[in-house]
């Protein structure tokens, strides 16, 4: 039951749909805030007649609505949610069928990396990491690749893809563009306007924004891809739970506030990093070389809110985060907690030694998942954590 003699509101900007996007006017008795609906089943008016919905892993008016939501924060027709990001990236991997060929960066999410290396193999499906896609060429195409797996920025190293360019390449040879764009969101970048076919999330990050979510998003515009994804959702079941939607619809009405102040504080630390005699080596999307900032400046809106850096030799890095008086030790990011986590132990530990060194992720290398804290709070804390972690 609508309740409404209110006119929609036409096109909102960004920073007002995270906030409207699930206008309250479609809302039940007016609630600003939806209703969370935990019915898993749904009365037939009679042996033929179904309404809206019928059983819970197959459609929820509250999942309806983060998907709606997620959609058109994306600018784009299709939307499904999953359990986890790793359940939506799994979803779109389960379109490929034996005999295909996916190319992927080498760079990318070490939970991702393990789908590659221990689940391709058993449904025959082959894949070929790649240093550098920026490099990529007509001979790196197989008659059976069907797919060009990428993220940017890449977790941890924060290396920049140049998607429309990757796009246009996959796109003659026959193969479909999937974009991880957790580091991003659409606030900040949106890879379906650059050529892309499929995005994909982690929403437990940046869209939950307070640590206390785990989900996932397929996005699309393609209507046949669109087909296979709730096909794959309704079948395999990682959907997203109508708590979690509620609480995806909640995180979601501060993103952009909550990104405009990490952007701001990324810059100061970035700068405090960059200053600091312990620290050997800071990352940030575009700092790899020249080429890689001018396509993040050309495809993205800013910096994102992660960055990674190498202490020096001269840094204990289990003292420093021992002396860590505000900054978390903890996987994740995209909360509005400062977290750190060293990739090699956590998100990349089930990388083997080899390929870490080859995409360029050591040992004294941090991921820091920078918070809204007051920056001054940040860079202090950082600031003594490493004076204390100093060798004598
Ligand atoms: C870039 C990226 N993609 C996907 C995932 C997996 O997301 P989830 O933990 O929600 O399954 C992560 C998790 O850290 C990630 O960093």
């Amino acid at each position: 039951m609508a309740c409404s003699n209110h006119k929609k509101p036409s096109k909102l900007q960004y920073d007002s749909l995270v906030v409207q996007g699930v206008p309250a006017r479609e809302n039940e008795y007016g609630s600003i805030m939806p209703p969370i609906f935990l019915s898993s089943t749904y009365r037939f008016e009679d042996i033929n007649t179904q309404g809206p919905y019928e059983y819970i892993r197959t459609q929820n008016p509250t999942r309806e609505k983060a998907e709606k939501l997620m959609a058109t924060l994306e600018g784009a027709q299709h939307a499904y949610g999953f359990s986890s990001g790793m359940a939506a990236i799994s979803a779109i991997f389960e379109t490929l069928k034996p005999g295909d060929h996916i190319i992927s960066s080498a760079n990318i999410y070490g939970g991702t990396y393990r789908y590659f290396t221990d689940c391709f193999a058993k449904n025959q499906i082959d894949y070929t990491f790649c240093q550098d896609l920026n490099t990529l060429t007509a001979a790196d195409f197989k008659p059976e690749t069907k797919a060009v797996y990428l993220e940017s920025p890449a977790n941890p190293t924060l290396r920049v893809v140049d998607i429309a360019k990757v796009a246009k390449l996959a796109h003659e040879h026959g193969a479909i563009v999937i974009v991880d764009n957790t580091f991003m969101t659409s606030y900040l970048q949106r890879p379906l306007d650059l050529g892309a076919d499929i995005v994909a999330y982690s929403a437990t990050k940046y869209y939950g924004g307070h640590a206390d979510l785990c989900a996932g998003f397929v996005i699309t515009n393609d209507d046949k891809l669109a087909e296979q994804i709730a096909f794959i959702q309704n079948t395999f079941g990682a959907t997203i739970s109508p708590f979690d939607s509620y609480t995806l619809i909640r995180g979601v009405k501060t993103m952009s506030l909550r990104l405009d102040r990490q952007l701001e504080n990324v810059k100061y630390v970035i700068e405090a990093l960059q200053q600091q005699p312990g620290i050997q080596k800071v990352f940030y999307p575009g700092s790899y070389s020249a080429e890689e900032a001018a396509i993040h400046a050309k495809q993205a809106t800013g910096s994102g809110a992660v960055v990674s850096f190498e202490v020096a030799p001269t840094i204990d890095l289990g003292q420093f985060f021992e002396h860590l008086q505000m900054i978390d030790l903890a996987v994740s990011l995209g909360g509005v907690e400062s977290l750190m986590c060293q990739p090699t132990t956590t998100s990349h530990e089930p990388y083997p030694d080899a390929e870490l060194a080859k995409i360029g992720v050591h040992e004294n290398m941090v991921r820091f998942a920078v918070g809204i804290e007051n920056h001054n709070d940040i860079i202090n804390d950082l600031t003594q954590a490493l004076q204390q972690a100093q060798r004598n």
